[in-house]
């Protein structure tokens, strides 16, 4: 087992300031509906965190905790699989700090044809485990390193599975789960046409109910909080 390092010690154990303080990068600088995401450097160690502490209003205060609670359940409950980042600690409502992860987003790295394989078995590993990511469709949210590693980040809008015995959400869940499987076929359609299956290119035709459904609520929400913040 690796020995966690001093440094990634030290930094883990920072308050929110001087992990600020400590930031090279921020990949984010935030806004009204917006966190932070930065690069935290400390010693050898990295780490990112995800901040809304200074998202201003009632989206900081209310909807912050929210996201940052899905954000956190997510990533506990994917803990172990390669290509999602450690959840190294939960500051508090508003922040989560996280596994830097040595990649690319997807758009820039111009990924190998075997990073496509790679991505859709890490994609049905998460669905084993019972989380839809539901925000696959931003390939900002899918990284990947120089030997072909695929990463998936950005948990806010995850849906996870019930129980059992609860049917109508399981339903829901499957439906996720499509989405999720379409956005693959997307990415695929865009950014590796040569990898896209006439299934793929008919799957960007078609969206199942609750796909409709989330994204009209998504785009409903938008300009609504377009409306209250100004942004
Ligand atoms: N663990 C990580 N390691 C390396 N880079 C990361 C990590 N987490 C996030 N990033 C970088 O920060 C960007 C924004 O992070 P994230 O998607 O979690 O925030 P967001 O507010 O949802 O941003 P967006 O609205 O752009 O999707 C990612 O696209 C990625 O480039
Ligand atoms: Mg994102």
């Amino acid at each position: 087992m690796a020995v966690q390092s001093t440094d990634l010690q030290m930094l883990e154990s920072l308050d929110r300031a001087q992990l600020h303080a400590h930031a090279t990068r921020y990949y984010k600088s935030g806004g009204q509906t917006e966190p932070e995401v930065a690069l935290v450097v400390y010693g050898d160690a990295c780490a990112v965190l995800k901040d809304y502490a200074r998202t201003p209003g009632w989206f900081g205060r209310l909807i912050a905790p929210v996201l940052i609670w899905r954000e956190a359940t997510a990533l506990r409950r994917l803990d172990g699989i390669v290509g999602v980042p450690k959840l190294y600690r939960q500051l508090d409502a508003r922040g989560v700090l996280i596994e830097y992860l040595p990649a690319t987003p997807w758009p820039q790295a111009k990924p190998a044809e075997a990073a496509y394989e790679r991505l859709d078995a890490l994609v049905e590993q998460m669905h084993a485990r019972g989380v839809a990511h539901c925000d696959l469709r931003a390939p900002s949210n899918m990284l990947v390193d120089e030997g072909g590693q695929p990463y998936i980040v950005d948990f806010v809008a995850r849906v996870c599975r019930g129980g059992a015995w609860n049917l109508p959400w399981n339903w829901l869940f499957r439906q996720f789960v499509g989405a999720d499987e379409s956005a693959l076929a997307k990415l695929r359609v865009r950014f590796a046409p040569q990898l896209a299956t006439a299934r793929d290119r008919a799957l960007l035709e078609e969206r199942g109910p609750v796909e409709r459904i989330a994204r009209g609520i998504g785009e409903r929400t938008r300009s609504i909080v377009r409306y209250f913040v100004g942004s």
